[in-house]
């Protein structure tokens, strides 16, 4: 297995240990918004040598499901309050630091606090700045009913007599709500003074300093070795490819297959935005073959399958042509490294990105370069490397394209008409003001045929369904409320300007029970 290239050497790191907490993600984003630079670890997979020679500036012990009496429940080694490591505890880890240094926890029973609770505090570093009453976000049914020797409480909530504690002396800091959700109104302020006044951190992540180290490392790590990148056009594989473009120019090879279920003019797009770089970009016009291979396919699963497959064939033919590589590049970002193993949710789900790697090309290491980065920090190191807004802020299209929003079999004629009324719907959802509520809004060809009519005469057309949702994670999601107006003018424009399209209808269904894709 060829060893990961793993980026990033900056001054400032703070470990979030992950003790299986459900905003994990959330507070290292928080952190990196505060312009210092998180990663998440599972207590599992970090010992406490590690986390002494890494040179954190700082531990964020995160929240977690479990009570600390759970024989099962994740604990860690109590000599890392001691290592001069600065902590904060949050929610469970509010816990867990008083369990390590001898404290009382106890469960509330009936009293369990859930929801926005007024706290009031009474001084401390966490709290400068910060009025003596405001609002967190608790959720919690254990609680601390007695801080541990050397610590003082320094807030409380009506029915909790331990929201916060401390040990200044070992710049041991906790609270049992939540900074890092915005329900707690000064959340980011409590982190920032921990951050700054308590760990000392300075605050140097940004983007355009991290945009340069990353092209300094890759250089030095590539030397004069070459790269190859299989690119799909979306956002993630494209910034990779224009980070490694600007480190080592044309020992890139870049193969972008076309599989001709792109939406209208992406091809294009995306050729245009890498002309500016001397690269060896290679793109491969499979679309004759791809639709050779679907042609009287109508089950969506094989439709799929087929597409991974025919992918992996051309990328192999291509691959084979351009020789022996030294890396071949990936753009896999963080939250599918922390989804596959490196955070608590690993055991959950693997992400493909990170296991599934192609064995047909011969290289001897794969290079991350994004390994570090959320995707709204992906999109704004695109920016930062000039690639053009249409793709960097591009909505996500799933690997078989227009294959599974053409339902049942797919022709080139039905593709064209989708593209084109798909475009229409996406300018207008594009013109709308608030577009900022749609994370995917495509137009899906249906089988439904209807009669219509149009000048004298009557017509037959298809119905093209428009489908927009509103959500964080795509895992559920709303239906947006795109206005009225809106949808009037996609509804008068697309039977007017796509022809063979009768009818247009709007999905009104949420995920649950309908899913995003129609197939
Ligand atoms: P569903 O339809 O499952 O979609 O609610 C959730 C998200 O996943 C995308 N999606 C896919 N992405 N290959 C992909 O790369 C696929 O086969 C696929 N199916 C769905 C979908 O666009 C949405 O963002």
């Amino acid at each position: 297995m060829p060893a990961k290239f793993r980026q990033g050497a900056y001054m400032d790191k703070i470990l979030v240990l992950d003790f299986g907490g459900q905003y994990n993600q959330l507070i290292a984003r928080r952190v990196r918004d505060l312009h210092v630079f998180a990663e998440i670890r599972s207590y599992r997979r970090i010992t406490i040598d590690e986390i002494k020679n890494i040179g954190y500036k700082g531990i964020i012990f995160t929240g977690g499901p479990n009570s600390v009496y759970d024989p099962e429940s994740p604990h860690y080694d109590p000599a890392l309050l001691d290592a001069g490591i600065p902590i904060l505890g949050i929610c469970y880890g509010h816990q867990l630091m008083a369990w390590m240094a001898g404290g009382e926890i106890a469960s509330a029973g009936s009293i369990s606090e859930y929801g926005k609770i007024e706290f009031t505090h009474k001084g401390g570093a966490l709290f400068t700045d910060i009025p003596e009453k405001s609002i967190c976000w608790m959720s919690h049914t254990d609680y601390v009913k007695t801080a541990p020797a050397g610590f003082t409480v320094d807030a409380v909530t009506d029915n909790c007599p331990c929201a916060s504690m401390s040990n200044a002396a070992k710049k041991l800091y906790a609270v049992q709500f939540h900074p890092e959700v915005t329900h707690t109104e000064y959340g980011q302020k409590i982190l920032s003074n921990f951050l700054f006044s308590v760990c000392g951190c300075s605050g140097d992540w940004k983007m355009d300093d991290y945009c340069k180290t990353a092209i300094a490392e890759i250089k030095e790590k590539v030397a004069d070795g070459k790269v190859l990148l299989a690119l799909s056009g979306g956002v993630d594989s494209s910034v990779c490819a224009a980070l490694l473009a600007e480190a080592v120019g044309n020992q890139l090879t870049c193969v972008f297959v076309d599989h001709g279920m792109m939406r209208k003019n992406e091809g294009d797009e995306v050729e245009a935005a890498f002309a500016k770089w001397d690269i060896n970009f290679i793109r491969v016009d499979a679309e004759a073959r791809f639709l050779e291979k679907l042609s009287g396919v109508t089950e969506p699963e094989r439709k799929r399958k087929i597409i991974g497959e025919e992918f992996i064939r051309v990328f192999e033919e291509e691959g084979k042509k351009i020789g022996k590589v030294d890396y071949l590049a990936q753009g896999t970002i963080y939250p599918d490294v922390v989804e596959s193993g490196e955070g608590e949710a690993a055991t959950i789900k693997s992400h493909h990105n990170v296991g599934g790697l192609p064995d047909f090309v011969d290289f001897k290491e794969i290079i991350e370069p994004l390994r570090t980065l959320f995707k709204d920090e992906v999109r704004q190191l695109g920016r930062e490397l000039g690639l053009p807004e249409y793709l960097v802020s591009r909505q996500p299209f799933p690997g078989p394209g227009l294959a599974i929003r053409v339902l049942g079999e797919i022709t080139k004629d039905k593709l064209d008409l989708l593209r084109e009324a798909d475009a229409i719907f996406r300018e207008e959802v594009d013109a709308w003001e608030g577009h900022a509520a749609a994370n995917q809004y495509f137009a899906v060809l249906t089988n439904a045929r209807s009669v219509g009519v149009m000048g004298d005469a009557r017509t037959y057309g298809y119905t093209i369904a428009l489908r927009s949702v509103t959500t964080d994670d795509f895992m559920t999601a709303d239906w947006t409320r795109i206005p009225f107006e809106v949808l009037a003018r996609v509804g008068t424009r697309i039977p007017n300007e796509v022809k063979g399209v009768s009818r247009v209808v709007y999905d009104i269904t949420s995920k649950p029970p309908a899913t995003v894709e129609f197939e």
